[in-house]
């Protein structure tokens, strides 16, 4: 059994006792938070699914990790192409064990009043509705899956937020 620092609740996923590697989905991985997660991910023995708009940047993570991964173009703003990546990490590992929506923009900074309206609906579209379709899709795929535990009796029967999050249900 692997865990993250308690401080890292959102990747201190419980991984299973058998022997398959599990899988991390990294979006946002080919920069800042994304990257540095995707390497963590790695050192804790996942293999990573590493996706983001720009493609190369990806890449460029890929070859920073210690596991095998893939690399994804993705515009998480996009269903279509959210699925697609979904698709993308089933076809090559079969199943996705837990998901980082770390891709994300800054947007203008500068005074509201001087701000374009269509600034502030690219930053709701990439922050705010892409983290939402990655849930969609990423949470449609482990619903379908077997769930991995590795003391079934401390989860509930169906998957549910504090299981994503990899937290015990006491806490
Ligand atoms: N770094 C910080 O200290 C910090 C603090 C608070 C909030 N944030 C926010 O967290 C998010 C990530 O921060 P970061 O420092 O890792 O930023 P970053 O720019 O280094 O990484 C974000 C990644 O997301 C990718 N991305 C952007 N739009 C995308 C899209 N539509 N589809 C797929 N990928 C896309 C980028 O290509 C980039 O690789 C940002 O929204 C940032 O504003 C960062």
């Amino acid at each position: 059994m692997h865990q993250a620092a308690s401080n890292d609740r959102c990747i201190s996923v419980t991984m299973a006792t058998n022997t398959r590697t599990p899988v991390a989905l990294v979006t946002g991985g080919g920069s800042g938070i994304g990257r540095a997660t995707a390497v963590r991910f790695a050192e804790l023995g996942y293999s990573c699914v590493v996706a983001d708009i720009d493609e190369p940047s990806a890449k460029e993570t890929l070859r920073m990790l210690k596991t095998p991964g893939i690399a994804v173009q993705v515009d998480v703003t996009m269903a279509t192409s959210v699925e697609a990546m979904v698709t993308a990490a089933v076809q090559h590992f079969g199943r996705i064990d837990c998901a980082f929506n770390g891709a994300g923009i800054l947007g203008a900074s500068g005074r509201i009043v001087e701000s374009p309206e269509d600034a502030f609906d690219r930053v709701m579209d990439v922050n705010a509705k892409g983290v939402w379709l990655c849930l969609k899709y990423e949470i449609a795929q482990m619903l379908q899956q077997e769930p991995v535990m590795s003391d079934p009796a401390k989860w509930a029967e169906k998957p549910d937020v504090c299981r994503f999050r990899g937290m015990g249900t006491d806490q």
